[in-house]
């Protein structure tokens, strides 16, 4: 890392009507650094990286790169000039191979119009090699790990000759080994006098991969700081300027009744899977990816087949072969892929949360709005959901936020029994507390939770009762008292 800034945002002010993203946010990228972007859900981050991206317009201030005033008017500009982003969601094709996707758009070819096959794949196997990756250039990527697409969505930057390369959450679905090989990149990029900024809301990987760290609070710049100037604590603080409460506030008594047993349970990806769930407890699931936790959670909502077994609700066997029959029976599902299953992005914030619980807000058909107003208001302001209005079109929220509404919607409704995937994903340090103590309340009322998380001090911290899973069976049980990081990794793993 040099002190020469590749680049400088000044004063940088963003507005959508009622909302102020950004209020004069300075932002300064030197050359070779990791530079961390930190901040809670709606802080702006991803807003000050679009506009560096040519995605949004700024309302005011400067882009300076390498000392030249600069407009960047969209994103193809952006790319002209050496920025490259990778979103959160990725940007890749999933049938094409991942040689094609690199050079999507800037194909080398002999002749005009002719797509030269062998010259992509030797550029692809190219690019991919000088990022120390094996990646089979001519596989499809939709048969690509999670990780392999995102380091193909980074070959795809670097062979745009980006020189800033923009991050925003690339983690968030990786395990720890596919995050290593990603910050194993990172550093190769560094090498090569790539500037990153990386955004993320693991604050420790910050510690392990960043040079400098910008924390936004309410769309203004709070400051920079030399990462190994700076703790976790101070850092926290800086962001959500408030105290936290205890991290895993865990208080809960199980009744002993039981609101959901699984009996040999075999799907296409499940094998003999048996369990019990009860009155206020909160069942984990560990397990690594790929290891047949969201399959279970499918198969209990009603979304994958169920080929032999039986589940039984209050001691009641049912049959659940639909999402409908599983919300009648009272079991609410957030799944993991939020965009996809969990919101409907040009409904209000209000119409979303209130969605799958109409029933709750009318009568004879007609809807009580005060109610849902009520209600609504109430999850905004428990989970801290940043909005101009409850009438926001949820399309317009942050990552996070939207979640926070998925979220709200099924605490909303009346299920009694809940499977969690991934609460906490994406969510903010402080926002998560909150989720835990809400977690508490629904227990208290007498609701079940089923836990799935990647996070083992998630597992270990809120959980009654731990299940572990790989390759489609359950491989262990700990009780809250008994189970440790090291006994539930080892048995999440051992072949
Ligand atoms: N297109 C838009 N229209 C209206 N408001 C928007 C739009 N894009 C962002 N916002 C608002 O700007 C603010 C900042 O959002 P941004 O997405 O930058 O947050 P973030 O820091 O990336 O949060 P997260 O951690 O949740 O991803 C939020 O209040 C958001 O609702
Ligand atoms: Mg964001």
């Amino acid at each position: 890392m040099t002190d020469a800034p590749v680049l400088e945002m000044r004063r940088i002010r963003k507005t959508f009507p009622g909302v102020v993203a950004l209020d004069d946010v300075d932002f300064e990228l030197r050359r070779g650094e990791v530079h961390i972007l930190l901040g809670e859900n709606g802080a702006g981050k991803s807003t000050l990286m679009k506009i560096l991206s040519g995605a949004y317009q700024k309302s005011a201030g400067q882009i300076i790169l390498d000392g030249i005033e600069t407009e960047i008017k969209n994103p193809r500009h952006a790319q002209t000039l050496g920025i490259s982003i990778i979103y959160q969601e990725l940007n890749l094709i999933p049938h094409l191979s991942a040689g094609d996707n690199i050079f999507l758009g800037c194909e080398p070819s002999r002749m005009p119009g002719l797509i030269d096959q062998r010259a992509i794949f030797q550029s692809a196997t190219q690019a991919l090699g000088s990022l120390g990756l094996t990646i089979d250039p001519r596989r499809p990527v939709k048969d690509l790990r999670l990780a392999e697409q995102q380091m193909t969505e980074v070959a795809k930057a670097l062979s745009l000759n980006a020189r800033i390369l923009i991050m925003d959450e690339p983690t968030a679905a990786l395990t720890e080994h596919e995050t290593a090989e990603l910050f194993a990149t990172v550093r190769r990029l560094k090498e090569k006098s790539v500037s990153i900024v990386y955004i993320s809301h693991r604050i420790e990987e910050l510690f392990e991969i960043g040079d400098r760290v910008t924390v936004l609070r309410d769309g203004r710049s709070i400051g920079t700081y030399k990462v190994r100037d700076i703790s976790k604590a101070e850092l926290i603080r800086l962001m959500v300027n408030r105290e936290l409460t205890e991290q895993f506030p865990k208080e809960r008594e199980p009744s002993g009744e039981e609101v959901l047993r699984v009996e040999g349970l075999c799907t296409d990806s499940l094998k003999d899977i048996s369990f019990s769930l009860h009155k206020g407890e909160v069942l984990g699931i560990a397990g690594l990816l790929g290891a047949g936790r969201t399959e279970l959670a499918r198969a209990i909502f009603g979304l994958d087949k169920i080929e032999s077994g039986a589940i039984y609700i209050k001691g009641t066997p049912r049959k659940i072969n639909s999402p409908r029959r599983a919300i009648n029976f009272g079991i609410g599902f957030l799944t993991e892929d939020r965009k996809s299953q969990g919101l409907v992005p040009l409904l209000s914030v209000k119409e979303n949360v209130c969605l799958p619980s109409l029933d709750k807000f009318s009568k004879w058909g007609v809807v009580n709005a005060g109610e849902e107003e009520r209600a609504t208001g109430r999850y905004v302001k428990d989970l801290r959901i940043k909005t101009p209005s409850l009438d926001q079109k949820v399309l317009f929220l942050s990552g996070g936020n939207q979640q926070k509404v998925v979220l709200s919607k099924w605490l909303c409704s009346q299920a009694e029994i809940f499977v969690f995937d991934e609460p906490t994903r994406g969510i903010d340090v402080g926002a998560k507390a909150e989720i835990y103590q809400l977690m508490n309340r629904l227990t208290a009322s007498g609701v079940a939770i089923i836990m799935i998380s990647s996070e083992l001090p998630e597992v270990l911290g809120m959980s009654d009762r731990i299940l572990v899973m790989r390759g489609g069976r359950i491989t262990g049980e700990f009780s809250a008292s008994e189970a440790t990081q090291e006994s539930v990794l080892q048995c999440a793993l051992e072949q």
